[in-house]
Formats: structure tokens, sequence, C-alpha cells
């Protein structure tokens, strides 16, 4: 192949992607990459192949690129036990209050041992309420179940007894989901269904004492709507791998909250993960080139 790189881990300018790709055969991109009508116009008809590095593909306009046959390779399983990992760790972050324990150790703020500082929620006899019981969501719910979690319930567009069993967990719709979790997670992916999903009627239903954790998208959460939950009481504590916009910005007012852990979109991002997609990712788009079989292709 003769390869035209973008040869930065900065995203690639939009002009130069536009140019970039005129009369290109295959594309490989980012998940921070739109591949909208603009960028499928600016290639022409010579496109057939667009592979990306990431398992989501809400910044793939799949119509436009389903029209024009182009074939979509991704990256599915090889990130879910990262993801799954990263979910956990920020759930016990979150919950454990760990940020903010650290924090104080560092400017003085611990003083000697009290008995309700510092104090948090523990997932022992609890409810875990999983919003997209996928692969990650699968995943997270193995890693959760040894905590001692009592009950698992999840929602989504159906239920999927397959996915369901090993952790008897049950199907319910989104407004129990909300109503009867001690602690949620977002591992579904963004869809016109799921966008703005968790908003202020969802949190409303929340327990006061519930703590919400999205590892997804950050547009299946309205963040005005959670950052009025965090602040009036409604929720105990969010914790974000995920935002609107992203980066977000250093001034945005959900930062400013001792009750909200926001991460910088890192799920996948062990060394041995990225190494994994990355090669897939370029499988996929050769697989594509050669008119083989890729993979793992996106089933349009
Ligand atoms: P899967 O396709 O295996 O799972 C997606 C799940 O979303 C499915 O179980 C699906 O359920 C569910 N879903 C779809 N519509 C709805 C709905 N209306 N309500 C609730 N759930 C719904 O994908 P993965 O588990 O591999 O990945 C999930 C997402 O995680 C990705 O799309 C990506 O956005 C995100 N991700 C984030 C990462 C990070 O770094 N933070 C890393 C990797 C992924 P059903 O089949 O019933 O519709
Ligand atoms: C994905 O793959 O969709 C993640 O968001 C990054 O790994």
């Amino acid at each position: 192949c003769r390869v035209h790189q973008w040869d930065s881990e900065e995203p690639v300018p939009r002009a130069e992607l536009l140019a970039g790709v005129a009369g290109k055969r295959g594309l490989l991109c980012l998940l921070s990459d739109r591949i909208d009508r603009e960028v499928l116009e600016a290639a022409g008809p010579s496109l057939k192949v667009i592979s990306t590095m990431s398992v989501g593909f809400d910044h793939l306009a799949l119509d436009e690129i389903k029209k024009r046959g182009i074939r979509v390779g991704y990256t599915p399983d090889v990130l879910t036990d990262a993801t799954a990992e990263l979910s956990v760790a920020l759930l016990l972050a979150t919950s454990r209050r760990l940020p903010e324990a650290v924090e104080q150790v560092k400017n003085g703020g611990w003083t000697t041992w009290k008995p309700l500082w510092m104090c948090g929620y523990g997932l022992s006899d609890s409810t875990v309420g999983i919003i997209g019981l996928g692969r990650i969501g699968q995943a997270v719910a193995r890693r959760l179940k040894p905590f001692g979690v009592k009950k698992f319930l999840y929602s989504g567009s159906r239920p999927k007894p397959e996915n369901a069993t090993e952790f008897a967990a049950e199907f319910v719709p989104l407004t129990r989901l909300a109503e009867e979790s001690d602690f949620i997670v977002v591992t579904c992916a963004l869809t016109p269904a799921t966008q703005g999903m968790c908003n202020k009627d969802f949190f409303a239903r929340m327990k006061k004492t519930s703590v919400f954790i999205n590892t997804s998208r950050g547009a299946v959460v309205n963040q005005e709507d959670l950052y009025d939950a965090l602040t009036q009481g409604q929720i105990a504590a969010a914790g974000l791998d995920v935002t609107t916009p992203e980066p977000l910005p250093t001034d945005h007012p959900l930062l400013s909250l001792k009750n909200c852990v926001i991460l910088p979109h890192i799920g996948s991002a062990t060394y041995a993960t990225r190494s994994t997609m990355a090669v897939l990712a370029a499988n996929n788009l050769l697989a594509g080139l050669r008119g083989e079989p890729m993979p793992h292709e996106l089933q349009l």
C-alpha cells in the first residue's frame, strides 16, 4: 500500500483530513475523527473501506457510508477487559472518594482518624444496575460480582437471557433500574435512542445514596441535569470516563464538584490493548482493501 499518514498523536485537523482523504481507497480513523458526508464526498468514489481504531462507531455516518457501499471495520472484544477494569476502578474511586481522600492527605486535611470522615458507599449487599449488558457490561458485572453484589439489574432494547443468566441479572425498564440501583454503570452504545437518556427524570428517580458511572459516551448523559443532581443531593456521586465535549473545558462546572470524578476517556488505555487495537484496525483495513472478510467487520 501507499500510505498517506497523519503522523501525530494529536487529531488530524479537519482541513488536512478533507484534503488527505481525496482519492484514497481506504481510511483508518480514530473515534475523534467525525466521518460524515463531507469527508465521504471529499474522498470521492474511490473510498471502499473505513477502519476505526475503536469499538464505538457513533462518529461514523453509517447511513451515508452504507449508501456508498463502503465497508467498515472496528475493534470489538480486544478492549473489553481493559474497559471493564477501568469501569470498576472508576466506580471504586468514586464511591470510596479516592481522589478527594488523596487530596486531603496532600493538603493537610487529614488531621486524625474520625469515625465518619471520608465515608463512602460499598458494593457489599448492593444492587447494581447496568445500562447495556453487552460485551463491556457483562465484563463489568463479572468483575463486580465477587465484591458481594446482591442483585444485578439491566436495561437495553430487549432482554438478553444469554448475557444475563451468569449474573442472574433481571431485565427492567430504565425507570426501575434508576429507582432500585445503588450503583449504575452505563456501558451502552451511543445511538439516537440512548442520546441524553440519563436526564433530569432519570436522576430524580435515583436514590440519594446512589453512585452513577459512565464509561460509554458522554452524550448518553445530559450533563446539566447531572450537575443539578450532584449539587442538589439527588444522587451521591458520579464517575465519568467520557464527557461532552472531549476534552472537557478546565472551567467546566462539573470539575468543581468533589462528588464528581472525571477521567480523560482512558477506558481502553493499557499498552497491550491499544497495541492490539491498532493491529486489528490495520488488519481490518488490509482485508477490506483486498476484498477479503475482515477480522471484525461492522454489519451495516
Ligand atoms: P456492545 O455492542 O457489546 O454493547 C452495547 C450495548 O448497548 C448492548 O448490550 C445494547 O443492548 C446496549 N444498548 C443499545 N441500545 C440501548 C438502549 N436503548 N438502552 C440500553 N442499552 C442499549 O458494545 P461494547 O460493550 O463492546 O461497547 C459498548 C460501548 O462502550 C461502545 O459503543 C463505546 O461507545 C463504549 N466504549 C468506551 C470506552 C472507553 O474508553 N470509555 C472503551 C470501549 C467502548 P441491546 O443489544 O439490548 O440493544
Ligand atoms: C472505543 O473503542 O469506542 C473507546 O471509546 C476507546 O477505546
